[in-house]
């Protein structure tokens, strides 16, 4: 899958390459109303990955329902729309106005992003109002509900294990994780709000501790992303316990990283003799869990 926030709505990718290649599609944060995002810059390079502040600049759930749908429902590849309302009764509301539209084909609750004044990462690090998120999309809608954990916690199992039981179909873990750059000259840090989210392949160990503690918590399906750029990477995470990968920062670098990610894991398979992925899914974990 593609990750939220680096492949934008899927249109400018399609011309390039072969989209319907991939395992699914997933949008930018879908907001009730259009937002404007953060002051610029917005975005800057570190060692091994990238600090974003975009705040979830985005048309609003309006227009996704109206001009992107039906270009989506021409697709042979499945879209997820990821959700990203600043108030948890909102989930319930969007995912309402989501269910039965042609062309999308799951939902994936942000209740991670670092980058906004309200919602976002504050509703993932409650177990509380993490369940209560997903519990109003869930009664709202027929679509499957992915949720998507922070790493922002020293725990994901709480929240993990209360959006399980509220009837989450998935967990993805993880969004990014909260860091600063300092702009020395000019004595600020590089974005303007000073904390952002980091991604790239510096907090794919990160990811994968969390994967690896979700994945031996709940039932559901866990979907890695955090710093995948290659087939051996997502081995890695299906090692761990993902049953699916999201790869994003990769994107910016290499626009076909996706696909690349896919083509290496058929490789690393065809040359190891593995003839599902289901065989190795959760096969560095200890024994009985996965
Ligand atoms: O700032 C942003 O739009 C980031 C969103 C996210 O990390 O979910």
């Amino acid at each position: 899958m593609t990750a939220s926030g680096t492949f934008s709505w899927g249109f400018e990718f399609a011309e390039h390459f072969d989209i319907e290649a991939l395992g699914a599609i997933v949008t930018k944060g879908v907001t009730p109303r259009p937002r404007a995002g953060n002051p610029q810059p917005r975005t800057a390079e570190t060692p091994l990955g990238m600090l974003n502040s975009i705040g979830l600049q985005n048309v609003g759930i309006e227009r996704v329902i109206e001009e992107f749908a039906p270009r989506w429902a021409a697709w042979r590849v499945p879209v997820i729309v990821n959700l990203a309302p600043d108030r948890v009764e909102d989930f319930g509301t969007m995912a309402r106005m989501l269910d039965g539209v042609p062309g999308i084909a799951a939902l994936e609750l942000n209740i991670s992003c670092p980058n906004v004044d309200t919602g976002g990462m504050e509703i993932g690090q409650d177990p509380e109002a993490a369940a209560a998120a997903t519990r109003a999309a869930v009664r709202n809608t027929d679509l499957p509900v992915i949720v998507k954990l922070t790493p922002n916690v020293t725990d994901p199992v709480p929240v993990a294990k209360a959006c399980e039981e509220a009837g989450a179909a998935a967990i993805c873990a993880i969004n990014t994780v909260l860091g600063v750059a300092i702009d020395i000259e000019r004595r600020r840090p590089v974005i303007p709000r000073g904390r952002a989210g980091l991604s790239g392949p510096a907090i794919k160990p990160i990811a994968l501790r969390f994967v690896w503690d979700v994945a031996q918590a709940v039932r559901i399906p866990v979907i890695g992303c955090g710093g995948i750029r290659t087939g051996e990477d997502a081995v890695e995470f299906l090692m761990a316990g993902a049953s699916a990968v999201q790869v994003g920062t990769a994107t910016f670098a290499n626009p076909r990283a996706p696909l690349d990610v896919l083509e290496g894991l058929k490789r690393w398979m065809e040359s190891h003799g593995v003839q599902d992925v289901r065989e190795i899914i959760g096969a560095a974990l200890p024994k009985g869990e996965a």
